[in-house]
């Protein structure tokens, strides 16, 4: 793998992924994107693997798709090639995945984050969506995912100035869960990432779920849907472990089974 470093076992239970195409700011170039998919699907299937933390580096999580490789496409390349539809797989991943942010994460590199379950940003951090001044527009969900985080007067914003925002400012939006120091933005990362981990990944990936399904669906079929998820724990040892845990006044252990 070129652009992608793992570290699947970098603490138990939790693997860690670096985009690496360090002196282009990680843009996301097409082979970036399947290396990512690629390694995502297999943790994902990993059963050492309960949480996934994504993060690139101090100046750039990623400045998004790479503008040289697609600078002189035409409309026939993007849609045969689709470069998008690795994304799609991306957001299948079905076990947590927390996005560590620090310097820019723009245009896709904003996208990509907003696919992550979580984002834990450093106080360096730069959000935006600047395709606009390039003559284009978001691709991977930015007019999606962002308005759905931050409604809509504030995501016509961004979309259609390319401005940046910073981290506070991300986070008072609702965009991100937390801000930290540059120094500790990993380990805090790490440390988010490691409390779901001491859950029952079967929950953890059903609650992931659901919550999902609640930007799919009205809600008669969301609260359908989560009751079922809810009814399926109760088929896992995990479920048993959980809640004698609970009775015998002692932390749980779970298996994953
Ligand atoms: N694609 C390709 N290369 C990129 C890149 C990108 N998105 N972002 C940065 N780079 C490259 C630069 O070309 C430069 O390479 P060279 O040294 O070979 O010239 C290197 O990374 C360092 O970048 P800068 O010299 O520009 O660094 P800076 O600190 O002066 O500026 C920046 C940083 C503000 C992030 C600036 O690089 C920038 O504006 N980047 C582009 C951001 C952008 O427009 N992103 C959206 C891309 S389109 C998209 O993402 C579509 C989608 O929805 C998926």
């Amino acid at each position: 793998m070129e652009f992608i470093k793992v570290n699947p076992s970098y603490q138990k239970h939790i693997a860690l992924i670096e985009l690496n195409r360090p002196k282009e700011l990680n843009a996301l170039n097409l082979q970036l994107m399947q290396e990512l998919r690629d390694v995502l699907k297999e943790l994902d299937q990993d059963e050492s693997v309960r949480v996934i933390v994504l993060t690139g580096n101090e100046r750039a999580f990623a400045a998004g798709a790479d503008i040289k490789q697609m600078a002189n496409k035409t409309t026939i390349d993007m849609l045969m090639v689709d470069q998008f539809s690795t994304w799609d797989q991306i957001r299948k991943t079905r076990k947590p995945l927390i996005a560590a942010v620090s310097g820019f994460a723009l245009g896709g590199g904003c996208e990509l984050a907003m696919t992550c379950d979580m984002i834990v940003a450093s106080e360096t951090a730069k959000f935006g969506q600047p395709e606009i001044k390039i003559g284009v527009m978001p691709g991977a969900g930015g007019t999606q995912r962002l308005t759905r985080a931050i409604g809509k007067a504030r995501a016509m914003e961004l979309v259609l100035t390319g401005k940046f925002i910073d981290a506070q400012e991300a986070l008072s939006f609702g965009l991100i869960n937390k801000v930290v120091p540059v120094e500790i933005y990993l380990a805090e990362a790490m440390n988010l990432a490691n409390e779901i981990a001491q859950m029952s990944p079967i929950a953890a990936m059903l609650a992931k779920e659901s919550v999902n399904r609640s930007f799919e669906t009205h809600l008669d079929e969301g609260l359908h849907f989560e009751r079922k998820n809810f009814y399926l724990t109760f088929s896992s040892e995990d479920q048993k472990e959980g809640m004698k845990a609970f009775i015998e006044k002692r932390k749980p252990n779970y298996k994953g089974k």
